[in-house]
């Protein structure tokens, strides 16, 4: 099929990639040229280094090159069967892109956004054709990543919700469908890991180093919350932060901290800046200390921060975000993180779960440690 994706940055050069993967004619429109040549060159590069791994072979990276065309031209579109839109996160720019390319593509493609955080229903109201507008939400980097998040608006067609998942689904991805609330499943619910990681370390209960550790081992992440927000960038993990706490009309429960705000203002936005929570070496590489940490302090951390997740994901169920299945699937392939999160409470007891955060509640007083009604009652998810 003939895909159209709209903005070449970070996502859509990745989406470009798995689409051209699949056998898909790409046409990537951006309205910056030197994004446009960037992109294309940084795709050639990547490819070349898969093939010197011996990943890819020649004629499947020729393939791939060949697969897509990159424009500044908007009226390449007017074949395409799927638009998706990865430009920047603005909704009054994405309203005036779809209201534009619904002028160019046939009635009867699919107009899909990867907005992480914008309504899908929003998006769609600007469009004359709204039942065809799908959030269909990719996670960086988006050719290595194996979830994708599919997010029907208020106005979208069943027909095309099942039209978006099997496509995806034919890119080798994994799908769930999320109700078009605030951080759909993923940035809803992993909000915790990092909120209540920087809570400890605030409140000087542990340092940052020792908060990594501890759920490095005693609780399986494969990234501690502060490297991992060194990863992905203060300036993107902060405004999904701020957005999401927004949203909820300023629900403290995701009320973001200062800690993390100093170091986007500070421009510390990481590794990728060489100064995050950590700093970096010339080689980039995270200044390693050495460790001789008491284990039960360690596994408190975990508990709390671990309670504070399964609480989201109840609260998701409860809420009908989405389904137990898809809960579970986009927390272990959206982030990877060790199990599903519901899996999880049963393994440790909803009672003990309760417990914690009874505890916490205790302690504080702080609608931050309320928790979900399903958690109160339910005995095993
Ligand atoms: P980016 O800043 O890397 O790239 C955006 C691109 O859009 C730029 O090349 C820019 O020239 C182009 N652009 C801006 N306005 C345009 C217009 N009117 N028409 C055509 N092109 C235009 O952004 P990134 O990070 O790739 O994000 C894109 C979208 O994907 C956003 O909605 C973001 O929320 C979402 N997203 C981002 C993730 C991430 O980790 N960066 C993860 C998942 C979703």
């Amino acid at each position: 099929m003939t895909v159209g994706i709209i903005g070449c940055g970070t996502m859509g050069a990745g989406i470009a990639q798995v689409a051209a993967t699949f056998k898909n004619k790409v046409i990537v429109v951006d309205t910056n040229e030197d994004a446009l040549n960037k992109a294309n060159s940084n795709l050639q590069e990547t490819l070349q280094k898969l093939q010197q791994k011996g990943k890819l072979s020649e004629e499947k990276r020729k393939e791939i090159i060949d697969n897509i065309q990159w424009t500044s031209d908007f009226h390449t579109l007017q074949d395409a069967e799927l638009i998706i839109e990865a430009i920047i996160e603005n909704i009054d720019i994405k309203q005036k892109v779809f209201a534009q390319i619904e002028s160019i593509v046939s009635e009867k493609c699919v107009l899909a956004t990867n907005t992480s955080s914008l309504s899908i229903t929003s998006i769609a109201a600007a469009c004359a054709k709204p039942h065809r507008v799908i959030g269909i939400h990719f996670f960086n980097p988006a050719a290595i990543m194996q979830l994708v998040e599919i997010i029907p608006a208020l106005q979208t067609d069943s027909t095309i919700v099942a039209h978006a998942k099997s496509v995806i689904e034919s890119w080798n991805k994994v799908t769930v469908i999320a109700k078009d609330t605030p951080g759909f499943i993923v940035n809803r619910i992993a909000r915790p890991f990092y909120s209540e990681a920087i809570r400890i370390y605030e409140e000087g209960i542990a340092s940052i180093e020792m908060i990594d550790f501890s759920l490095k081992k005693y609780g399986g992440f494969k990234m501690g919350p502060f490297e991992l927000m060194d990863l992905i960038g203060h300036d993107v993990n902060y405004t999904v932060t701020e957005t999401v706490w927004k949203s909820f009309y300023f629900d403290t429960k995701y009320t973001p901290s200062f800690s993390q705000k100093r170091l986007v203002e500070a421009k510390w936005f990481g590794k990728k800046s060489g100064r995050g929570f950590y700093q970096y070496t010339s080689q980039n590489e995270q200044v390693k200390q050495e460790n001789n940490y008491d284990e039960t302090a360690c596994r408190i951390i975990v508990n709390r921060v671990l309670a504070m997740l399964i609480h989201e994901a109840a609260n998701a169920l409860y809420l009908n975000i989405a389904t137990k299945q898809d809960i579970e699937l986009a927390m272990t392939k959206g982030v990877n993180y060790p199990k599903g999160l519901l899996e999880w409470a049963n393994e440790i007891g909803i009672e003990n779960v309760r417990k914690t955060l009874d505890d916490l509640y205790e302690y504080y007083h702080e609608e931050r440690y309320r928790y979900s009604p399903l958690l109160k009652t339910i005995k095993q998810f």
